[in-house]
């Protein structure tokens, strides 16, 4: 890993994902040592007119429990706090990022860098609205000069558009800016443990390989729940629904590497080759299966318009027209205010041919992948009960994470993407042909919800969403098994 003068920089530093998310991962990283004190400098940039205590004071309770923290653990979060500067500034003025600029040039004068030859990330906490107008700031004023070497990097976050065309003339403001390897696309379920985990499941283990086909797989399903609404967000979230806010992005990521064929090498590049031909094999949704829904209350939110139809869930069944894949639905399944927190992936097999044991009814062999909460795997197989009778049963073999590696600590997904994004591995990002494909698949069902086309149906909160999508689920060939 390259080392010497290295300078982040938060922008939206007084925000929410700033202060839950960003600062958190930095002092994680810091705390293990990733983050040398020798090496880094941290700037927080935002409109708000703070002092850099003020700014520390605002993101402290976030880091760390003062109350039970040991004076160690304290110790190190006041140095952390320490390497941090704050500068505010509007995102489109010149005098104030050419501020920033000089913040940035005076730490690497301190570190013995030669001004602007060192590295430079810039993390973009913000609404998408300003992102032209910080990425030219930035591009204008704040980059470090490439001829002397280092670098300059951007952190994006979704989302990036609301649509195709919105989402191509975004890329293209920024991709007149900066090189697609500057640019750093987060989707943090890609820096999720289990989601990491999927190539290395598929492509290192022989049990797979032969099995993970249509002559093989039933169908498959990549399921998030949450078990609250949008209460704090409605404002948000009404403008972009379940559809942009979770499964164009976030299990569209899981179904690509769940389906994708082997990548020649590990290289970032191969694998997102791969990927993006998965989605350039989706074909068009039908109307016929997808469902929407909309929990009650979801519009006695005063930031939510009464006449709302934006969906808070969504079923969507999704078909790869391609030599693995035909005729094996991927069913993508997202929602709000439902009955727990969860997001796992489903992959159901075919039934026995010529099962002499009439074990139909125990269910079907199933393997899950539980990415959240209490990371699992387990494959559920029919067993002989045990006992005097010959008589089956459906049972699992099962790897929790919590039992099997007791003591080890899962990375939080933003510490580890921010800390590719300082390494410069891509491999977790979203390139831009990516993001592309992605949008051609939703945008149509997308402007059809926006044009009142296709409406949500209404919903219990904590229930399973609406029955007809258990309906969906059951028409598109999922078997509902025992046990877990
Ligand atoms: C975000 C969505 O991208 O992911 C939120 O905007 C959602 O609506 C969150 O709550 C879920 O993330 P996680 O890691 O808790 O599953």
């Amino acid at each position: 890993p390259e080392t010497g003068c290295l300078s982040i920089v938060v922008l939206g530093a007084s925000g929410d994902l700033a202060k839950k998310k960003t600062f958190p991962a930095l002092f994680n990283l810091f705390r293990q040592g990733f983050l040398q004190p020798n090496e880094v400098h941290i700037f927080g940039y935002a409109r708000t007119k703070i002092s850099d205590d003020e700014l520390r004071n605002r993101i402290r309770g976030y880091l760390i429990n003062d109350k039970s923290s040991s004076p160690e653990q304290l110790e190190k979060l006041s140095k952390f706090l320490q390497l941090i500067k704050y500068v505010s500034g509007s995102y489109d003025s010149e005098e104030g990022f050419q501020l920033l600029d000089k913040e940035i040039s005076g730490h690497e004068v301190s570190r013995n860098s030669v001004v602007g030859s060192a590295r430079r990330l810039f993390y973009l906490a913000l609404p998408p609205s300003v992102y032209p107008s910080v990425c030219k700031m930035i591009r204008n004023h704040c980059t470090n000069k490439s001829d002397l070497g280092g670098w300059t990097r951007i952190v994006v976050e979704k989302p990036f558009g609301k649509d195709l065309e919105s989402a191509e003339q975004l890329s293209n403001q920024i991709g007149e800016l900066f090189e697609e390897p500057q640019i750093y696309r987060i989707d943090h379920y890609l820096g999720k443990e289990l989601v990491q985990n999927l190539l290395v499941l598929r492509f290192a283990n022989r049990f797979f390989l032969p099995l993970w086909n249509r002559d093989n797989i039933e169908n498959v399903q990549i399921v998030f729940r949450e078990d609250f609404g949008t209460e704090g967000r409605g404002g948000y979230f009404d403008e972009y629904g379940i559809i942009r806010d979770i499964i164009q992005n976030h299990l569209l990521q899981v179904l690509c590497l769940v389906a994708m064929e082997k990548p020649v090498s590990l290289k970032p590049e191969h694998i997102r080759d791969e990927k993006v031909k998965v989605l350039q094999s989706v074909l068009p949704i039908k109307d016929e299966e997808v469902i929407l829904g909309q929990y009650e209350g979801y519009r006695d939110d005063p930031t939510v318009p009464d006449q709302s139809n934006t969906p808070t869930f969504a079923t969507v069944v999704l078909r790869i027209h391609n030599e693995r894949w035909e005729g094996v639905p991927f069913i993508l399944k997202a929602g709000k205010a439902l009955n727990s927190r969860k997001a796992e992936i489903r992959v159901q097999f075919k039934d026995v041919p010529g099962d002499i044991f009439k074990c139909k009814k125990q269910g079907r062999n199933e393997f899950v992948i539980r990415l959240q909460p209490l990371e699992a795997m387990y494959m559920k197989l029919t067993v002989k009960h045990p006992g005097l009778e010959m008589s089956t049963a459906q049972s699992e073999l099962d790897l929790s994470y919590g039992q099997r590696y007791q003591g080890v600590t899962i990375p939080e997904a933003y510490e580890r993407l921010i800390l590719d994004t300082i390494r410069g591995d891509q491999q977790h990002f979203v390139r831009r042909d990516e993001l592309k494909a992605a949008w051609e698949i939703f945008t149509p069902i997308l402007h059809r919800i926006d044009n009142g086309e296709f409406n949500p149906l209404p919903y219990q909160p904590g229930s399973r969403g609406p029955a007809e999508a258990d309906e969906l689920l059951e028409k598109a060939g999922y078997v509902q098994t025992h046990g877990y």
